[in-house]
Formats: C-alpha cells, sequence, structure tokens
C-alpha cells in the first residue's frame, strides 16, 4: 500500500516529532511515513529522535533555507510537511507551492495566543498572563498568514491552579497536542492519496 511521504520540520526538543513517530509505531499514523526531518538548528535534540528512529535528517540554516528544503523535499517526493515545534516561519512564495500540504501544531485555542511572536512558552505566559481557565491546542493548515490557515483538529485543557507556563506547556503537550498531531497527520495523509 502506497503510503503519504511525510517531511517533518523541527527547531528543538521534538516530542510532537517522537508523538508521530510512536504514531507509526502503535498504528495510529498508517496512511503516511516520516521519512524526512529537517531542522533550522543543529543542536536540536528532535534530530537524535530522527536519527534513533532511523530516518533520514538534514541541518539547513541561514538565508538559502527554503530554496535548499525545495530541493530536497522535491528530490525525497514528499507528499506532505509537518511542522512540529519548528519556530521560523515560511514566506508566502513557499506555503502557497503547498496549499493543503503544510500541517502545523499550535499550543494554543486558535484564535487565542496566536500569529507572529507567539510560539513555545511564550504562548503558554501569555494565557496564564490573561487569566483564562481553559486553553488547549490547534491542528492547522499553514498558509501565508502566521497561524492563519484552515483549523482541523482543536483540543481543549484546563488551566489549573498554580499553574507555571512550565507546568501548562507540559499538560497542553500531554493532553492535547501528541494526540492531536498524529490524528490529523493520518486524516490529512489519507486525503493526499485519495
Ligand atoms: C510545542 O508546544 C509546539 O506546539 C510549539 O512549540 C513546542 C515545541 O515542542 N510550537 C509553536 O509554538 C509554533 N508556533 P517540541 O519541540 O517538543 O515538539
Amino acid at each position: 500500500m502506497r503510503k503519504a511521504k511525510i517531511a517533518v520540520l523541527v527547531s528543538g526538543g521534538g516530542t510532537n516529532l517522537q508523538a508521530l513517530l510512536d504514531a507509526e509505531q502503535s498504528g495510529v499514523l498508517t496512511s503516511g511515513e516520516i521519512v524526512l526531518v529537517v531542522s533550522n538548528n543543529a543542536k536540536a535534540y528532535a534530530l537524535q529522535r530522527a536519527e534513533k528512529a532511523g530516518v533520514e535528517t538534514a541541518v539547513l540554516t541561514g538565508k538559502g533555507f527554503e530554496d535548499a528544503l525545495r530541493q530536497l523535499l522535491a528530490e525525497r517526493g514528499i507528499d506532505l510537511i509537518i511542522l512540529a515545534g519548528f519556530m521560523r516561519i515560511l514566506s508566502e512564495d513557499f506555503t502557497s507551492a503547498w496549499p493543503n500540504r503544510i500541517l502545523n501544531v499550535h499550543p494554543s485555542l486558535i484564535p487565542a495566543f496566536c500569529g507572529k511572536g507567539y510560539y513555545g512558552l511564550r504562548v503558554h505566559e501569555e494565557a496564564l498572563a490573561r487569566g483564562v481557565k481553559v486553553t488547549g491546542a490547534t491542528v492547522h493548515f499553514v498558509n501565508e498568514i502566521p497561524d492563519g490557515g484552515e483549523i482541523i483538529l482543536q483540543k481543549a485543557v484546563d488551566v489549573l491552579p498554580g499553574d507555571t507556563p512550565e507546568l501548562l506547556q507540559k499538560r497542553v503537550m500531554e493532553q492535547a497536542e501528541w494526540i492531536l498531531l498524529p490524528q490529523a497527520a493520518e486524516l490529512v495523509s489519507k486525503g493526499v492519496l485519495k
């Protein structure tokens, strides 16, 4: 059976990448296979996770990032791109070439706490500062507007008394991101194959 070829773009720890790799093992992700992991940061622990799973890795940095990425994606016959903790904004030129073929996971219920400047721990700091009682995660398609593409899946997570940004980040990952991202990857991979 043909599977959608997935490239995952990362910048840091790679727990969402790990959730995708685990989902392939557990049978949650069956319509797609992760064949390439690209980081814009040579020190990203995500690269080690990929290597451990036997997945090809590449580190691309600097001004030529998108050109090098385009070439690599074409050479590997990639069908679908997943941004999993990828901390660089892709140009409109790039995103418009991949309509409904780039997914991103964002650690809030979009349209809250999203857009330019909202990434990683920052999102949870802002949610706590605003005093929301419920937050969550969103998986969406990527277009030219940061965090502005069509929403695919969302899941709510409670904010609890005594939460720190780190505690809240961990809960949102465990209860939402690591569940939603593999589900969305399967959903979109299935669509790609049709
Ligand atoms: C995750 O919480 C992800 O949603 C967020 O960064 C973290 C990366 O963790 N992404 C963004 O904020 C993108 N705007 P990970 O490297 O362990 O997957």
